[in-house]
């Protein structure tokens, strides 16, 4: 059986995750992986309904309710979806999780990232993933990319300020965590953008 490992993938809005998520899944397919694709905010179950409050509820939601949520759907991903999965020797591949409440909640809402740290010890139950690609892009870039989509969650909609806060976020996190956490420029094509994480898998995965 091959060995299942936890990958991540985190970065702001705009910074192309889900067009590499595709590209990483064929990756998995082609050299014959099993693997499992998960999200938070969740798109299953208790987690889909979270999901539905965290990005489109209209009245106002307290950054302590937003990071509750946010952790309260992780939990569930965790026990229900990632750790069976992982324990069944699949790729479990997550778009977003832990990186993001301390990049959102801490560095961008100003919530104490330490407290943010030991809570998501207890909705992980401690399952650090086992890499972390993080996409890093130019605000300005990102913001750029997300005004051309249709309609923007309640997330999209911050502003500038608000979203350099969370890259910066990103970047601190990534650099107290370099084992873990790869950072990839996503600033350009996605071709580019591609040639860095299928190096990066290559040598983490070590496919035959
Ligand atoms: P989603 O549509 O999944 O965005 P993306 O395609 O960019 O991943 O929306 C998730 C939003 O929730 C996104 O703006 C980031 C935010 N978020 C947090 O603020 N905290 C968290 O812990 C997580 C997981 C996401």
């Amino acid at each position: 059986m091959t060995k299942g490992l936890f990958i991540t993938l985190e970065g702001a809005d705009g910074s192309g995750k889900t067009t590499q998520m595709e590209r990483i899944i064929e990756y998995f397919q082609k050299n014959n992986l099993p693997y499992l694709v998960t999200k938070e905010p969740g798109g299953v179950g208790v987690g889909e309904k979270i999901r539905e409050i965290l990005l489109n509820h209209k009245g106002p939601v307290s950054s302590r309710c937003e990071m509750f949520l946010y952790l309260a759907d992780r939990a569930q991903n965790i026990d229900v979806i990632v750790q069976p999965a992982i324990a069944e020797g699949k790729m479990v591949l997550c778009d977003r999780h832990a990186d993001s409440t301390v990049a959102y909640q801490g560095y961008a809402r100003g919530l104490d990232v330490e407290q943010i740290n030991m809570l998501n010890n207890i909705a992980t139950a401690g399952r650090k993933p086992d890499l972390t690609l993080l996409f890093d892009v130019e605000t300005s870039v990102a913001m750029q990319r997300v005004g051309n989509r249709a309609e923007k969650d309640r997330l999209e909609s911050e502003g500038a300020v608000f979203h350099a806060k969370v890259r910066q976020g990103y970047l601190a996190i990534a650099q107290k965590e370099p084992e873990r956490i790869k950072i990839v420029d996503a600033n350009l094509s996605v071709e580019e953008v591609w040639t860095q994480v299928k190096r990066i898998l290559d040598s983490e995965i070590n496919p035959l």
